[in-house]
């Protein structure tokens, strides 16, 4: 059954251009509840973990680089449903393909700085929440 939380990051990127109040707009417009957030920064090496299970893919060194090349905000999000609406409200991985009106339509301008990052799983989104926050911060 799904839970009702999941996990998000704000990506360099559009921290860098700006797009910190609007994407937090949208995702508030959403439906969404903030339980718990941070303006953060990941080095090489807390992006690797964070990303560890694509370290077989080919742009996993990429992905580290970018993750880890500028503050991000991390925060852990509530709502009925909450993956699969966040990962609707996002769009696509790639943003050329991601529908009018979603976050990465928006303030995207590539699959490898696409803006923002979304669980894709109820579990994922419990261990990803708990690689940032505490538990005293998660409650
Ligand atoms: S997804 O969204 O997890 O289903 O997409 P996936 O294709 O599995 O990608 C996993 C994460 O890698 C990022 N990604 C890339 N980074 C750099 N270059 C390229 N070509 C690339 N393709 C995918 C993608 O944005 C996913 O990161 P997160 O943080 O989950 O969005």
């Amino acid at each position: 059954m799904a839970t009702n939380r999941t996990f998000t990051m704000i990506k360099p990127d559009a921290v860098s251009n700006g797009h910190i109040g609007a994407i937090l707009n949208d995702i508030i417009a959403a439906g969404f509840k903030i339980i718990a957030m941070k303006y953060t920064s990941l080095t090489a090496e807390t992006a690797g973990q964070f990303y560890a299970v694509h370290a077989e893919r080919p742009f996993y060194g990429e992905l580290v680089s970018f993750m880890s090349s500028g503050p991000i905000v991390a925060a852990i999000l509530e709502k009925d449903n909450a993956v699969e609406d966040f990962r609707k409200l996002i769009g696509a991985t790639d943003p050329s393909k991601a529908e009018p009106g979603t976050i990465r339509n928006k303030y995207a301008k590539s699959i490898d700085a696409n803006a923002v990052h979304g669980s894709d799983s109820d579990e994922n989104a419990e261990i990803e929440g708990r690689f940032f926050f505490n538990a005293f911060e998660r409650h």
